[in-house]
């Protein structure tokens, strides 16, 4: 019995044994070696080590000797888009030849710096730069950063033959002035010789900003930083001057989408309002291809007139091109414009106006079979006006779609403390309500530097949508002309 009593432990023990092992060679992890510093949410040591001694050995450079630039630039280095992408990568999947541009540009950087430590040379702007030890040391950051991209972007200029054109007076450019994450000044304007930049937050001469590159950083004369940089087209619609409510470029741009406008395609539009969709339908058509806007009211018609020309003197400044002449504006009544669309054909139409579905009789005829009229209405009852006035009429048209393009902006930022420095990611055990007070509150006072340097990864993010949103601007409704 003893006997028997034993065998079955042995036999019992022996299967044990076995399992573990089999479940032993189930779990053995196969070494996925991640070399990215403080990385991740996994636990650290309890004196904000990032971990460096834990992380494991890579088969080549370690995250350390890109914190390099940390240390010879003596305060936070932007990282490239080489060493942001590559750090997200398993660092033993890095090839050879990736090494080698890390540690290169590493060693370029830390001469860049160097070179700059001894002083301005000829052709670089240092005049604005400010100290590290500056409040706002951000400032420094990126005229470091601009210093340094300037500099590949001559490179790349060389290559391909585009160069780099600078500020120059008559352009519209556009200042902007933030103060830790929040936009507090934002002006278009147009640069001319002995006029001074005014704002709440200092003034400057604009014969120092002309001949400096776009996106340059200067000093207002109450010593805060001031981006100078060229406005996008969406931007210069957005702050020209206006007439009418203009199309908002988010709506713009679904509609070019809904027309399926193309290079070289011939549109009409109406009203021309203060001109912004016709901007748009302009690049959207190119030079091989037309555009003809039809407003009624005079001061409206000369207002897009005025804004199309000041896009197109400002462009060429900008490009030192021709920006093409493919809108023709018109000033007329588009219900009565039967003698002004005679003879001629559209790929598309783009309505923005009262009473849409008054004009369609005259304008349908001359929209390509098959093709798109794009209708912008502000009120969902003006569109039930339209539909009620398309289904009394024979016209060949039918709504496909109406749709609301919504934006949502988010708020994606480092946390700070009240100090000014980072919030540190810690272990999930030692998380507690009060860290999570210190983000909420602190989260306006935001900044983008810290005297403290943070490892890569170890600083949590505020991320969620924007408290301040864009409403609703109006409906797009999508009428195809169809072969009755
Ligand atoms: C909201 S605005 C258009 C804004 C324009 N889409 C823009 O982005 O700047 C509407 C314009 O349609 C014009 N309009 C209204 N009825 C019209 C008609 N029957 N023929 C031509 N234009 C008309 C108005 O005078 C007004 O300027």
């Amino acid at each position: 019995m003893t006997q028997r009593l034993a065998r079955v432990c042995t036999s019992y023990l022996r299967q044990q044994r076995q399992n573990i092992k089999r479940v032993d060679n189930r779990i053995t992890p196969t070494v996925w070696t991640c070399g990215l510093k403080g990385f991740g949410t996994g636990p650290k040591s309890s004196d904000g080590d990032d971990g460096e001694s834990e992380a494991p050995a890579a088969p080549g450079p370690t995250l350390s000797r890109f914190s390099r630039g940390s240390s010879v630039f003596g305060r936070r280095r932007p990282l490239s888009p080489l060493e942001r992408v590559s750090q997200l990568l398993p660092q033993d999947s890095l090839s050879k030849e990736v090494w080698e541009l890390r540690e290169s540009k590493s060693l370029e950087e830390a001469e860049t710096e160097e070179q700059s430590q001894k002083g301005p040379t000829k052709g670089e702007y240092h005049a604005d730069v400010q100290s590290p030890k500056d409040d706002s040391g951000d400032v420094a950051a990126q005229m470091q950063d601009a210093l340094i991209q300037g500099e590949e972007t001559e490179e790349e200029s060389r290559r391909t033959g585009a160069m780099e054109r600078m500020m120059c007076f008559g352009e519209a450019l556009l200042a902007e002035y933030r103060r830790n994450r929040r936009l507090e000044f934002r002006k278009m304007f147009q640069l001319q010789e002995g006029m001074k930049l005014q704002s709440n937050w200092g003034v400057i001469p604009h014969r120092d900003i002309a001949g400096r590159p776009a996106g340059t950083v200067l000093r207002t004369s109450l010593g805060l930083p001031m981006l100078l940089r060229r406005p996008s087209l969406e931007e210069f619609t957005l702050f020209m001057r206006r007439g009418p409510a203009i199309a908002y470029p988010k709506d713009a741009s679904a509609m070019l989408m809904m027309m399926d406008v193309s290079e070289g395609d011939s549109v009409l539009e109406s009203g021309s309002g203060s001109g912004a969709m016709s901007l748009f339908l302009s690049r959207a058509v190119g030079s091989k291809g037309s555009v003809l806007s039809v407003e009624v009211r005079e001061d409206h018609h000369k207002r897009s007139v005025l804004n199309y020309q000041r896009w197109c003197s400002t462009w060429k400044l900008r490009r030192g091109e021709d920006w093409p002449d493919n809108v023709q504006f018109h000033h007329g009544d588009l219900i009565n414009s039967a003698p002004l669309l005679a003879g001629r054909s559209f790929n598309s139409v783009a309505l923005d106006m009262v009473s849409p579905h008054l004009a369609l009789p005259s304008v349908v005829p001359h929209l390509h079979n098959g093709a798109i009229c794009a209708v912008y209405l502000a009120n969902v009852t003006q569109i039930i006006d339209m539909l009620e006035g398309l289904r009394c009429s024979s016209l060949p048209l039918v709504c496909e779609r109406i749709i609301e393009v919504q934006y949502r902006d988010w708020l994606l930022a480092p946390s700070l403390k009240k100090d000014g420095t980072f919030n540190r990611r810690r272990p999930m055990s030692e998380e507690t309500v009060d860290s999570e007070e210190d983000i909420s509150t602190d989260e306006e006072k935001e900044e983008l530097t810290s005297p403290k340097q943070a490892p890569f990864g170890s600083v949590p993010y505020i991320a969620r949508p924007h408290p301040e949103q864009l409403g609703h601007t109006a409906f797009l409704v999508k009428l195809r002309k169809i072969l009755k």
